[in-house]
């Protein structure tokens, strides 16, 4: 199988692990190293509503906390009618982790795909070299 569609199969079938009893929402995203190390990641969701974490975030997260911090490509899939479309929240993090060239791939649940670059995602984005240095 050529590599991205393995990324979007992983992607697709994660989404059986996400955590979703208060949305029914199921996301599933597989995050892929320079290397070529793959990071699946699911929603994951709370009682509290605002606690959740959204299936992309999953992924880098449990990537970064593995000392994993090069990448070169995010898969994100959905059960829905359209490529499915990250939060904000989701997109300011891969500002912080990916370059802004890096390829997003966004999947609906019929497998129709959307390309966007980070940048594409989150245009003028506030990042490192917004801060001033100390
Ligand atoms: N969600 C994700 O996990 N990723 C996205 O790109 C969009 C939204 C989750 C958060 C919540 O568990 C559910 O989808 C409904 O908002």
């Amino acid at each position: 199988m050529k590599a991205k569609k393995e990324w979007v199969a992983m992607a697709q079938a994660v989404m059986d692990q996400a955590y979703v009893p208060y949305s029914h929402f199921p996301v599933g995203a597989c995050l892929v190293t320079q290397e070529g190390q793959l990071f699946t990641g699911v929603n994951i969701e709370n009682a509290s509503y605002g606690l959740t974490n959204c299936a992309e975030r999953t992924a880098i997260f449990k990537a970064v906390s593995e000392g994993q911090t090069a990448f070169q490509h995010l898969v994100i899939a959905g059960n829905t009618e359209t490529p499915i479309s990250p939060c904000g929240a989701c997109r300011q993090v891969m500002a912080e982790f990916c370059a802004p060239d890096m390829q997003v791939t966004l999947v609906s649940k019929e497998g129709q795909v959307r390309e966007m670059t980070v940048q594409e995602l989150l245009p003028y984005s506030f990042t490192d070299g917004d801060l001033p240095r100390g």
